[in-house]
């Protein structure tokens, strides 16, 4: 039975027998490895055995110019370290555990007791706050979290530029679009005239539609513009700056705008035979004047 593994082994090349009496160790080698943790890495962070990032947290944030950010750094078995946030821009610590140190005073540092968030506040924030913040861990050698801030703001605009020329008849077709909103605008009004634009006025023929998402759409229709329909627009987001538009009516029916040419040879044509008619009926009355009955008949013709 021996003899014959042996023969086998004997025919098998020699890497494959290392790895035979690798994996036979192997009981063994892990325990190495474990004590060579527990000896040379204490304070290496590795799941289990000590802090270490929840990254389920978003890393990409968002703010609005003016308002507030939130930066979330999220630590489990923290143990006695110390969670601090750097800016990287200039390498500056803002905060240590729950302190803040930075004469900014937009910054702070929020932390409940018993909670794995540490939070990085700012207040006010500005386009200039955008760039990477880290969130350290006071390990030897520290570990650190990357968060990318971005603050934008927004930009309403809509589509078609200041001015609108629109004839009378035709539908007043504007479309607002807000770009870089951190969250879909919960509510959009639009104005006419800094009037608000109400959907149940007797103008009737108004409608909206409102697509909301990472570009917030709003639709507005007005049906059978009138010369009452023009004047200024606005749209006007709950979250972000106004746009406007001024929409000029033009007293022409689409119609006559179409056939523009023909109307117009049309009107010529209408303009030559009426200034026949009057050169006729003024030859003929001067002709006929004396003829009392025809006299009257013909001094309305002109
Ligand atoms: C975070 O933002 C960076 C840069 O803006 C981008 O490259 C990355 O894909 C984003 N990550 C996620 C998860 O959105
Ligand atoms: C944390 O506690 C351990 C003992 O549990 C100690 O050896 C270590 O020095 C402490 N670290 C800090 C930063 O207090
Ligand atoms: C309004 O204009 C947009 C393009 O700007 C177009 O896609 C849409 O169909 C128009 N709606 C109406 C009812 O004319």
């Amino acid at each position: 039975m021996l003899r014959k593994i042996l023969r086998k082994f004997s025919n098998m090349p020699t890497c494959l027998i290392i790895l035979f009496f690798l994996i036979l160790n192997s009981g063994a080698f892990a325990g190495n490895s474990r004590k060579f943790r527990t000896e040379f890495l204490q304070d290496f962070p590795t799941p289990g055995t000590g802090p270490y990032f929840d990254t389920t947290v978003s890393s990409n944030v968002t703010g609005l110019v003016g308002k507030t950010v939130h930066l979330v750094c999220k630590v489990k078995n923290l143990g006695n370290r110390t969670v601090s946030w750097v800016r990287h821009r200039d390498i500056h610590l803002l905060t240590v555990g729950r302190y803040t140190y930075t004469s900014d005073q937009r910054f702070e540092a929020m932390h409940s007791p018993h909670t794995e968030e540490w939070t990085l506040r700012i207040r006010y924030a500005q386009r200039k706050d955008s760039g990477i913040y880290e969130c350290q861990i006071s390990t030897t050698p520290p570990v650190g979290h990357f968060v990318y801030l971005t603050v934008v703001e927004p930009v309403t605009e809509i589509i078609g530029g200041a001015d609108l020329f629109i004839n009378k008849g035709s539908t007043i077709n504007l479309t607002c679009v807000v770009r870089f909103a951190p969250e879909a605008p919960p509510s959009m009004t639009w104005s006419h005239n800094r009037e608000t634009i109400n959907f149940d006025s007797p103008r009737g023929g108004i409608s909206l539609v409102t697509e909301k998402g990472v570009l917030t759409t709003s639709r507005l229709l007005v049906q059978k513009a009138i010369p009452s329909d023009s004047g200024l627009y606005q749209c006007l987001p709950s979250n972000a700056n106004p746009a406007s538009i001024r929409v000029h009516i033009l007293n022409e029916h689409p119609a006559a705008m179409h056939h523009g040419i023909a109307s117009t040879l049309s009107l010529g044509y209408n303009r030559l035979l009426l200034l026949s008619i009057t050169l006729l009926c003024y030859i003929y009355r001067r002709s006929i004047r004396w003829r009392h009955g025809h006299y009257i008949m013909l001094n309305s013709c002109i």
